[in-house]
């Protein structure tokens, strides 16, 4: 008979120990050196023209957005940082299709709301979407990513559009990663960091980073002495390999074929490949009859009961439809055996993904002066299937210390990052 390890390996997803990480430090970094130079890359390594040198002004107040992933914030960030004033709606475009007069619109609300508080002359507006920077900080989106459905907005200069609805003023936009960095730099004290890098683990996934402007040669006639941010777009990464299951899963989404990666780690997809995996594994006969019948008939998998589920934990308040599928004890065990790989594969990537950054940065050389990693979102901090923060240390301790003898820390995280740090965007 078959092991339940032996079904996914031959349907692609690997056990973690035979994961070849080296080989996909390797890839990540040629596909990072490809996109540098503006050659075909399945990363963007977009620059952003923040740089990560600039003073944050004690006692300023910028009016902020943050447009993540389902969730539309806004509020006030003041330095020390703490936001004020906050509140949190559904992302526009995030439940129905929405169009470009009312996206901006819903924009536009908050900002009013908000405005009156603030001190900084410019709006700080987090956008976690991919968006080719402009030097004075616009943004022109790229696609939508997560699901947003406000097609009209794509290939637009959010800022400049917004701007026009409000009659005027001054924005600056960055990245949920951009943001996560520089909120990281604000707080970090007396410490000592030779390098940074920006890393969200949420509904999507993304790295930003610090660049020699020299190595940018997309982009030439930048200071040659300065450095600025790079927004890799990592979650499109496209050389790690898939497994039948997120083939399976890619399929059934809104955006087949894009961003790869990030369909394979982040939180948006994790529940949908568990489901793929589940439903697979019960056409194969590992679970009771009743049991595959019922994973037969179920339609989707949300990633908080995927995960609590896989960790054996009941949620408050919830109803978990694994624990009503695999109510028999066999069928639980089993069922938990064939997601935790999903977990670990996704932890594996997520180090590699971090090594691959922080060997980039080129930097970390002493213990004294480790590069600082700022990572944020919940997939990363709230996956309780896994010790997911532990594993992450460990594999980067070996890859990054004992085998390469570049130092690194992750950085304690920062409350509310991605609006404190484009607070601090529009503030320098
Ligand atoms: C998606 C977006 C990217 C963002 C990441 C994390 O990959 O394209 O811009 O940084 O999610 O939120």
């Amino acid at each position: 008979m078959k092991t339940p390890e032996d079904f996914l390996v031959e349907n692609g997803l690997p056990e973690v120990r035979d994961i070849d990480r080296d080989s996909l430090v390797a890839a990540f970094m040629s596909e990072m050196e490809r996109g540098l130079k503006g050659e075909p890359s399945s990363l963007m390594m977009i620059p952003t023209f923040v740089g990560v040198d600039g003073k944050v002004p004690a006692g300023s107040k910028a009016a902020v957005l943050d447009a993540g992933g389902t969730n539309f914030r806004s509020g006030i960030v003041a330095i020390p940082p703490r936001v004020e004033n906050r509140m949190n709606r559904p992302m526009p475009g995030a439940r129905s299709p929405v169009d470009v007069e009312s996206f901006y619109a819903a924009l536009a609300s908050e900002v009013k709301r908000v405005l009156p508080g603030a001190t900084a002359k410019k709006i700080g507006f987090c956008f976690s979407y991919p968006a080719e920077a402009t030097p004075d900080l616009d943004a022109k989106l790229v696609r939508w990513t997560k699901g947003i459905q406000a097609d009209g907005v794509v290939g637009q200069y959010v800022g400049k559009e917004l701007l026009k609805r409000l009659g005027g003023g001054e924005i600056a936009i960055v990245n949920d990663t951009v943001a996560t960095l520089l909120a990281a730099k604000a707080t970090e004290g007396e410490k000592t960091y030779s390098s940074y890098v920006g890393f969200i683990l949420g509904t999507g996934t993304n790295c930003a980073y610090v660049e020699r402007n020299t190595a940018i040669e997309k982009l030439p006639g930048l200071d040659p002495n300065g450095k600025m941010i790079i927004n890799a777009e990592s979650g499109s990464f496209d050389k790690a390999p898939r497994s039948k299951f997120d083939l399976a899963m890619d399929a059934k989404t809104a955006t087949p074929g894009s961003n790869p990666f990030e369909k394979m780690i982040s939180g948006a997809y994790l529940g949908p490949v568990g489901l793929e995996v589940l439903k697979a594994a019960a056409k194969e006969g590992f679970f009771s009859k009743a049991a595959a019948e019922r994973v037969a008939g179920l339609s989707s998998l949300e990633t908080m009961d995927f995960d609590n589920f896989t960790a054996g934990a009941v949620k408050e308040g919830r109803q978990n439809p694994l624990d009503e599928i695999f109510s028999a004890r066999a069928d639980a065990k089993m069922a938990r055996r064939l997601s935790l790989p999903v977990f670990e594969r996704a932890a594996v990537f997520t180090a590699v993904h971090l090594a691959a950054f922080v060997i980039k940065t080129g930097e970390g050389a002493s213990a004294a002066a480790p590069v600082a990693i700022n990572a944020d979102g919940s997939t990363y901090y709230k996956t309780r299937a896994i010790q997911f923060d532990e594993t992450v240390r460990r594999e980067l301790d070996d890859m990054l210390v004992k085998r390469r003898n570049i130092h690194y820390e992750i950085t304690p995280q920062v409350d509310d990052a991605p609006m404190v740090g484009a607070g601090i965007a529009a503030m320098l």
